[in-house]
């Protein structure tokens, strides 16, 4: 495995890709767990060449984001990668990622202001950039994503489509806890009784999923029901909707395209989750 730590140096490789194989490429923000290492072994299973890159974007996190708390581990992460057969990890630094005269952003029209868009104003824009910047440095054919951040891969979906860009983006499948949280980086913030809490985002979606199973498709009532679990377990909502999963805009009525996608504060940690309906 060869870290490489200049963009210049990683340019070098990617211009020279041997030109039969199949590149993969799993952008992270570090501190690794089982779902970043899921994407990991997809890109192994498809692909010849594995490139993870391992960078903290603070253009996605907001002024009073967790950007300076958000948790980083890069030996641990990088003697976890070693031991995923990875043939590249790009960790570059944000002095050449975003220089004092960076001036060019990338922004997804309608699709980044809505659901995590609108709490988090500006982060869809971030997320665009870094990864448009990523994928122009590694050139991969393919690149692996999380269906746990959903409404990100359609974000991303909709910008290389729109921006003629070859690369084809990979869904993978939500890594879950034993007992159905969503594993997250980010779950390091919680403490035992948060924890505890957390289980409400999951069991709201398995509660919809249920009643919808049982014939009811009105999205006012099934997202009351959701809402209910999460209030039960003190969890402070920030949205829970029923979304066309292509178009992200909300249904009346909910169907076999329906996303069932939420976002919940859990004390201070904002956690999010979602699930096709069927
Ligand atoms: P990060 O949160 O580190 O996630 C990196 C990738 O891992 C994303 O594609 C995310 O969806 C996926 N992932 C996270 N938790 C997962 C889980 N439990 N199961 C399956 N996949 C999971 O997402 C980002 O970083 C950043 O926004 C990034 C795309 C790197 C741009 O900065």
């Amino acid at each position: 495995m060869q870290i490489v730590e200049s963009v210049s140096r990683m340019l070098e490789l990617s211009r020279d890709w041997p030109p039969k194989a199949k590149v993969g490429f799993v952008p992270t923000m570090g501190y690794l767990h089982a779902g970043h290492l899921s994407l990991v072994q997809q890109a192994n299973l498809l692909c010849d060449i594995t490139v993870v890159s391992i960078y903290v974007n603070p253009a996605q996190f907001g002024p009073k984001e967790d950007l300076a708390n958000y948790p980083r581990d890069i030996d641990r992460d990088l003697q976890l990668l070693g031991n995923s057969q990875v043939d590249y990890v790009f960790f570059p630094t944000t002095k050449e990622i975003y220089p004092e005269n960076y001036r060019t952003w990338v922004e997804v029209d309608g699709l980044s202001g809505v659901l995590c868009g609108g709490s988090r104003p500006g982060h869809f824009k971030g997320v665009a950039t870094i990864v448009l910047k990523l994928v122009n440095i590694v050139k991969p054919h393919l690149m692996f994503m999380g269906e746990k951040d959903f409404q990100q891969v359609v974000v991303l979906q909709t910008m290389l489509r729109d921006l003629n860009v070859s690369t084809q983006i990979v869904p993978c499948p939500i890594v879950r806890e034993k007992d159905g949280l969503a594993m997250s980086s980010r779950n390091v913030y919680l403490n035992p009784q948060e924890r505890e809490q957390a289980l409400c985002l999951s069991e709201a979606i398995q509660i919809i999923k249920s009643l919808y199973k049982k014939g009811i498709t009105n999205s006012d009532e099934l997202i009351r029901r959701g809402s209910e679990i999460i209030e039960r377990k003190d969890g402070r909502l920030d949205y829970l909707k029923l979304v066309d999963s292509n178009s992200l805009e909300d249904m009346t009525v909910a169907d076999s395209h329906t996303r069932i996608i939420l976002a919940v504060f859990i004390g201070r940690t904002r956690l999010i989750d979602n699930q096709a309906m069927v």
